[in-house]
């Protein structure tokens, strides 16, 4: 169901080898495989996430994987300090700023997304590119599946009237707009800079 979004929104990146690109709410790291399949192992994987479980169960997957391109952080997106941050990337052999950096399914779980998408930007190139994949209700005949999607969302802790993909339509150039599963899935990329 959800994998759809993560594959338009990591090609929409359009990532390079030895880029390193910055999961936010990396979770378990399902985003990882896709991610290497782009960076190869030249490039870097920085996923931060909250949850000291969700991060166990990443680390788990790098090292069965064998990929030692990937540095893992715990901290809150909201509460972060972007230069502590920085600080703690280049301790951990990364670069203080990132080329990329992408939220999948996790801005609409922070109530505060704007305050963690301010701090996100805080760890990029003044001109990376960014992609951001969340939930919406679905539309056209999918309508009916509303209720559905709005339970599944709940029981995940997500808001789905978040909408946090507005924050690429604000702050970037060249966005390219996507959607998948009825609508239920959007997507937005683009490029830091000012508005499309
Ligand atoms: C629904 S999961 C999505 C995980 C992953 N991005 C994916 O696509 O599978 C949302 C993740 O966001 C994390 N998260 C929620 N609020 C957070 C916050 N304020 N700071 C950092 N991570 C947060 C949760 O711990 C969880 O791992």
């Amino acid at each position: 169901m959800y994998r759809a979004g993560r594959v338009r929104g990591i090609g929409a990146l359009t990532l390079r080898p030895g880029e390193q690109v910055l999961d936010l709410g990396c979770g378990t790291g399902l985003n990882f495989p896709l991610l290497q399949d782009r960076l190869g192992p030249s490039g870097t994987i920085v996923g931060i996430d909250r949850s000291a479980r969700m991060l166990q169960q990443a680390r788990r997957r790098a090292i069965k994987a064998g990929w030692d391109n990937v540095i893992l952080i715990q901290a809150d997106a909201v509460l972060l300090d972007p230069a502590e941050l920085c600080a703690t990337i280049q301790g951990q052999g990364g670069s203080g700023t990132s080329d990329a950096a992408l939220a999948t399914y996790a801005l609409s779980l922070m109530p505060e997304w704007r305050k963690a998408w301010a701090n996100l930007t805080q760890l990029l190139r003044n001109d990376a590119r960014v992609a951001v994949v969340d939930m919406q209700d679905p539309v056209g005949w999918a309508r009916l599946l509303t209720p559905l999607a709005r339970a599944a969302c709940a029981l995940g802790g997500a808001d789905i009237t978040a909408h946090p993909w507005q924050a690429v339509e604000e702050d970037c150039t060249g966005v390219i707009r996507d959607s998948a599963r009825a609508g239920h899935l959007q997507i937005r990329a683009g490029t830091l800079g000012g508005p499309a």
